[in-house]
């Protein structure tokens, strides 16, 4: 097992053990087929230098992100809304500071949520998953290039467009990208001198106060906090000079980058700084509670789903999420506790999940409601409320786990 912090160096102080587990999407074609399914330690630890929360354990790249990744970023309305939103700020950046015919590139596009809307720039994604990207190419003719970010890809870029890079974006990806330096390294060598880098992430801060260790699983190896981000832009000569949060997957930051002393640092900035030396992000004991928080959630609902089972009650999850199957496998919660996964991507459905191989299904076969849904897409709930309208008007319940255990 790794021993040490991926960014200084320094001692991994663990703090958190989520058992074995598989890969948070690996979901499975048969139940009964299943030779030798992929299990790794998922275990959780601190940098008192980077200040970088990170697994220990990451499973090579290419097993998390190829041709049959299961996560389609336009699967949801709400997010194609934000992504609209924040396509339009980059714009209105790039207008205020008067830079021409800007050159975009975006680290990990997936299906082109996002890269469709800037089809009229000079405009370049980066998307290692191959049946996602060939959807950005097929249904948005957007310019894709099928690989892993690296060194490589720079020098395509400037064979491609002879100019430096504008506008470097990014979201859920970073935390995902182990050699977290090598990608800093490139983005700085690569940008032009008045450039931005903005990209988004489930936000630590928002993890310890939600208890949300589901965002913890193979594909998330970085935790970012400004602390940690700042450390990290600083080696390789790049700043943050503005933030702002963001109600996305549970709780994100929205982080802007740029070159040393380009851009001044927004007083909003400056008041998110002083937040996080409040929650202590740079603190080891503020993990360590955090982590007997997570293990009171776990008693905590598999005492209630084991109650439900005893009143014969019907338990479903809705949204087979990488995220609940750390839960579903650190609590050891099968098919006898929840039934079946419902999920609207047709890449899961007819498949059992991760590790604890419930099954997962779609809408369409849904005959009668449960009593209860386990709300395991709990970042989309404003979405999936307004959707289950119905059931919920039948006096079907919600169970969650964020911030704590509870029926809702
Ligand atoms: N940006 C999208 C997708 C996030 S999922 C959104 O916010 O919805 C993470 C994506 O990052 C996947 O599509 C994965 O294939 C891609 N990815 C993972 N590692 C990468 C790397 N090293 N370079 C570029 N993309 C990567
Ligand atoms: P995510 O939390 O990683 O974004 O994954 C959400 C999962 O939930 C994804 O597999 C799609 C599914 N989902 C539904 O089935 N119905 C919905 O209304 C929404 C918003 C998501």
């Amino acid at each position: 097992m790794r021993k040490t912090c991926r960014i200084s160096g320094d001692k991994l102080i663990q703090f958190l053990d989520l058992g074995k587990q598989p890969l948070g999407n690996g979901f499975l074609i048969s139940k009964k087929k299943i030779v030798r399914e992929y299990f790794y330690k998922l275990k959780v630890g601190f940098s008192k230098k980077s200040n970088m929360v990170q697994i220990f354990n990451a499973p090579k790249k290419e097993k998390m992100f190829n041709k049959n990744y299961a996560f389609y970023s336009s699967t949801s309305s709400y997010m194609d809304d934000h992504f609209k939103k924040f396509s339009n700020q980059i714009k209105r950046f790039l207008k205020s500071k008067n830079i021409k015919n800007p050159l975009i590139v975006e680290i990990g596009s997936n299906d082109g949520i996002m890269l469709k809307r800037f089809k009229k720039f000079n405009h370049l994604g980066i998307e290692p998953s191959r049946n996602v990207a060939k959807v950005s190419k097929k249904k948005f003719s957007c310019n894709v290039l099928i690989e892993f970010f690296s060194k490589k890809t720079l020098n395509k870029i400037h064979r491609k467009f002879k100019k430096k890079v504008d506008v470097y974006y990014s979201t859920n990806v970073l935390g995902h990208i182990e050699d977290i330096k090598a990608v800093f390294n490139n983005i700085s060598n690569s940008l032009s001198n008045r450039g931005i880098l903005i990209f988004e992430d489930p936000y630590l801060g928002q993890i310890i106060k939600k208890n949300s260790y589901d965002q913890i699983y193979d594909e998330h190896i970085y935790f970012f906090s400004l602390i940690s981000v700042s450390k990290l832009a600083e080696i390789y000569n790049l700043e943050i000079f503005d933030a702002s949060p963001q109600t996305t997957h549970g709780g994100s930051m929205r982080y802007y980058l740029c070159k040393k002393n380009t851009y001044s640092k927004t007083k909003r900035l400056k008041q998110l700084l002083k937040n996080e030396k409040k929650l202590k992000l740079d603190e080891l004991s503020t993990f360590k509670l955090f982590s007997k928080r997570v293990e009171s959630s776990r008693n905590k609902l598999i005492s209630l789903l084991n109650k439900l089972k005893k009143q014969k009650k019907i338990v479903y999850a809705y949204g087979a999420t990488a995220k609940s199957t750390t839960i579903f496998n650190f609590c050891k919660i099968k098919d006898d506790l929840i039934k079946y996964y419902f999920d609207n991507t047709k890449i899961k459905q007819n498949k059992y999940s991760p590790g604890m191989h419930i099954k997962v299904n779609s809408f369409q076969k849904l005959k009668k409601y449960p009593d209860y849904y386990f709300l395991s897409a709990w970042n989309h709930k404003k979405e999936i409320f307004k959707k289950e309208k119905k059931f919920i008007k039948n006096g079907g319940k919600w169970i969650t786990h964020v911030p704590t255990v509870k029926i809702i």
